[in-house]
């Protein structure tokens, strides 16, 4: 043996054990805690348009979605990982689709079969149980031979029916499932995504963040304006009011009122267009440009702020409803809609927590309690703050100071 054969090897860089991490496989791997997380908050996503039409509870509708969820999970899992070798013409991924696609029926039949109870008749001669099993097997969607679209597709869900939230759940859906992706990032480093930040030069994606959150908060404008406390206004900014779907509802309450919405360009560009087709266009305005910069004006009647306050840092927030108290002549209305975080030790709402989780990755902020609210207005002198609680989405609140 050579001298140099005898020399011991001496490997210079340092390999911490860690360095090279086992990737998990089996159970760990199946039931990864944030697959876990995923495939909660899908199937609560998935149960929202469900439970319009569900009869027996929103929790029944929640244990069977969550259950066919993690039985999805399980099935995805296994044939992530079984049989270790496939045929080549074969790919893995559509192996899991399939095997999730079959799944889901013989699991709600499973799930339906065995929450019957002893002497009941079978689950398919109840229609209102046949119905729920079709909902689940089929999602509600669609229904019938040939499968046409349920009441509640047709509704919400084609794009030209006047109550439609196609646009919020697909589009700005897919906005909000990329936004979660980086909640572990904002866990890890502190730091939200800064959306209005990032987005700006996203036309596409600001189009329907904007027309989404006009589909969704439709229905709610004109109750919100009726709790407004004016008489005779004339003149409102709606602050970061985007669509001006708020503005429009206070206009057709008040025949003499002339709005403002005051918002970032790319939001002022697609409220534009919407207060053009709902035929507001002389009677709306937009100002663009960010509100601590813009200011408010003066001798205003009324200043709105709806969703706004969960995507700034409170200090922010405060020097907000300052400068509202100081825009508005004496007797104007100062109005803050938003979703709302539980007074210490009170009730949380499922919708509520979801709502926190994707405020929490995507804006600089938080969810406000309504006492919270309340005292940066006493704090600024407003009188008679009233808190209300927004009559279609129980979670969240609206708050009124004079
Ligand atoms: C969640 S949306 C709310 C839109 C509408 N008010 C509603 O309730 O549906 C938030 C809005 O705040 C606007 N915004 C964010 N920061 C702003 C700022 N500094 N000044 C003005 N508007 C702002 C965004 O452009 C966006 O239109």
């Amino acid at each position: 043996m050579s001298a140099a054969r005898e020399r011991p090897t001496v490997y210079a860089f340092d390999m911490p054990a860690a360095a090279l991490p086992m990737k998990p496989h089996g159970l760990r791997l199946m039931l990864a805690w944030p697959r876990i997380l995923f495939t909660v908050l899908f199937t609560f996503v998935i149960s929202l348009p469900l439970a319009l039409g569900w009869k027996s509870g929103f929790l029944s509708l929640m244990a069977r979605t969550i259950g066919l969820g993690l039985l999805a999970l399980v099935v995805f899992g296994l044939f992530e990982q079984w049989p270790k070798r496939l045929p080549s013409w074969l790919a893995r991924w559509v192996l899991q689709v399939v095997a999730v696609a079959l799944a889901m029926p013989i699991g709600t039949f499973v799930i339906y079969t065995l929450s019957t109870a002893p002497g009941a008749p079978p689950f398919w001669e109840v229609p209102l149980r046949l119905e729920g099993f079709s909902a689940l097997t089929a999602l509600g969607y669609v229904e019938g031979e040939p499968a046409r679209n349920t009441e509640v597709s047709e509704r919400l869900l084609v794009g030209s029916s006047p109550e439609s939230i196609a646009t919020f759940i697909g589009h700005q859906g897919d906005l909000h499932w990329r936004v979660l992706d980086l909640l572990p990032e904002a866990v890890r480093d502190g730091r939200a995504y800064a959306m209005h930040e990032e987005r700006q030069d996203d036309a596409e994606r600001w189009d329907a963040y904007i027309r989404g959150l006009y589909e969704i908060s439709r229905p709610e404008h004109d109750a919100n304006a009726a709790l407004v406390p004016v008489d005779s206004p004339q003149l409102l900014v709606d602050v970061a009011g985007g669509h001006g779907g708020f503005a429009m509802a206070m206009c057709r309450r008040h025949p003499g009122l002339r709005a403002t919405v005051l918002d970032l360009p790319p939001s002022a560009a697609v409220g534009r267009e919407i207060v053009a087709e709902q035929g507001f266009a002389d009677r709306v305005e937009f100002r663009e440009g960010d509100v601590f910069e813009l200011g408010l004006g003066e001798n205003l009647d009324v200043v709105s702020v709806f969703n706004l306050i969960h995507h700034l840092p409170e200090e922010r927030d405060r020097e907000l409803v300052r400068m509202a108290r100081a825009a508005l002549k004496p007797g104007g209305a100062l109005v803050i809609g938003d979703s709302a975080r539980p007074e210490p030790g009170g009730k949380m709402s499922a919708h509520g927590a979801v709502s926190s989780l994707l405020f929490y990755a995507w804006s600089h902020s938080r969810n406000f309690t309504p006492s919270e609210v309340r005292g940066w207005m006493e704090e600024a002198g407003f009188e008679d703050v009233q808190v209300h609680q927004n009559v279609r989405s129980l979670w969240r609140m609206v708050v009124v100071g004079r």
